[in-house]
């Protein structure tokens, strides 16, 4: 279908004749099987649900698109965001197509290099504070309400409804929905959106049942794991590196409404799933969308019995964001002379 996203599923969304159907060519990502992963984790069918394949390479476009098109149907002249890097390379994006004043806040040393590139070359005026994306968050939340500013962070409810189609194109793609969702959880937007959309489907009649939603933090930034706020949240997945998740609540209805768990994974286990991902499946997603990976092998080796399952695992972004979590993890960069004896040893023929 070469439907924009909002056409396609618009009976679900809240669209009306005025709202603009503004597109990047977001959505409809691929799901891919697993070839590995399947077999060691006992899973009747794995597949990975390419969100990294999105315009800006993440899952971020799907709400983002919404809440724009919702902010220029309202004549909004300007957007905001405080962000852990996709939520403002999307922004800006989405920001720069509109022709919206674009304004980010991030949190100082903590944002992957290309997220960085991508919200400075879409042109948004990108703010740097000394400080964490929970302050960022409340000095966003503080400057919209004070000036005529449209906050587009999944506080907006209009972020929520878009990203809630990716739970869509999969009953669509499998025809039914999977038994888990393995998820990684930073804001929580995402988690929340999910069991929104598979609710709402199911409501509609397009599926019979509902998976178990598998949601998981960094160890060092597992607010919801633990039961209370991280003042200090620490983890190499800067993505989730977040201490008081907005949508907290959201978070722990789908847990709870659908038999399923919020745990953590240590970054250990985080680099373990990254680098499995990518070198056993070809699958390159950034290291927070390894953490719903890492929790799955986890629970596996756990003696979850996933056998006779379908499982989705959420590949949220893409891993060309974090160059430098990737080249620290990858294989080592042979260089040699300009000499073919050279290059066969390094071959090791
Ligand atoms: N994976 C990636 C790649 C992300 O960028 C995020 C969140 C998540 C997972 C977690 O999703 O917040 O809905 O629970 N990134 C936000 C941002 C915080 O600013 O880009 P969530």
């Amino acid at each position: 279908m070469g439907m924009c996203l909002l056409n396609r599923y618009r009976d679900f969304l809240p669209i009306t004749s005025a709202t603009p159907l503004i597109t990047i060519g977001e959505a409809n990502t691929p799901l891919v099987r697993s070839r590995k992963l399947e077999q060691e984790t006992g899973c009747s069918e794995l597949y990975f649900k390419l969100e990294s394949c999105n315009p800006t390479g993440s899952f971020k476009d799907r709400g983002m698109v919404m809440a724009v098109a919702k902010a220029l149907e309202s004549k909004s002249r300007a957007i905001m965001c405080a962000s852990t890097g996709n939520t403002s390379a999307s922004a800006a994006a989405f920001g720069a197509r509109c022709g919206l004043a674009t304004y980010v806040l991030i949190p100082k040393g903590n944002i992957a290099l290309g997220k960085l590139a991508q919200a400075l070359v879409y042109g948004a005026r990108v703010i740097s504070i000394d400080g964490n994306f929970d302050q960022a968050l409340s000095i966003v939340r503080a400057l919209t309400q004070k000036h005529p500013i449209t906050l587009v962070n999944s506080l907006n409810p209009f972020r929520i409804e878009g990203q809630k189609t990716a739970a869509f194109e999969i009953v669509d793609a499998l025809g039914e929905a999977p038994d888990y969702v393995f998820i990684p959880v930073g804001n929580a937007g995402n988690i929340t959106a999910y069991w929104k959309g598979f609710g709402q489907y199911k409501q509609a009649g397009k599926s019979r049942k509902m998976p178990k939603m598998m949601g998981f933090q960094a160890a060092g930034a597992a607010p919801i794991v633990l039961g209370k706020p991280v003042s200090q949240p620490r983890t190499i997945a800067t993505a989730i590196r977040i201490g008081n998740p907005a949508s907290w609540q959201g978070a722990l209805a789908a847990r709870d409404e659908s038999g399923g768990v919020i745990d953590s994974v240590t970054d250990e286990e985080i680099l373990a799933a990254y680098k499995l991902l990518a070198s056993k499946e070809g699958v390159f997603g950034e290291p927070a969308s390894a953490a719903g990976v890492a929790g799955l092998i986890k629970c596996a080796q756990r003696k979850l019995d996933l056998s006779g399952k379908k499982v989705v695992c959420i590949i949220t972004g893409n891993g060309l964001k974090d160059p430098d979590t990737a080249l620290q993890s990858g294989q080592p960069l042979l260089e040699v002379p300009a000499d073919l004896a050279a290059v066969e040893q390094a071959m090791g023929c």
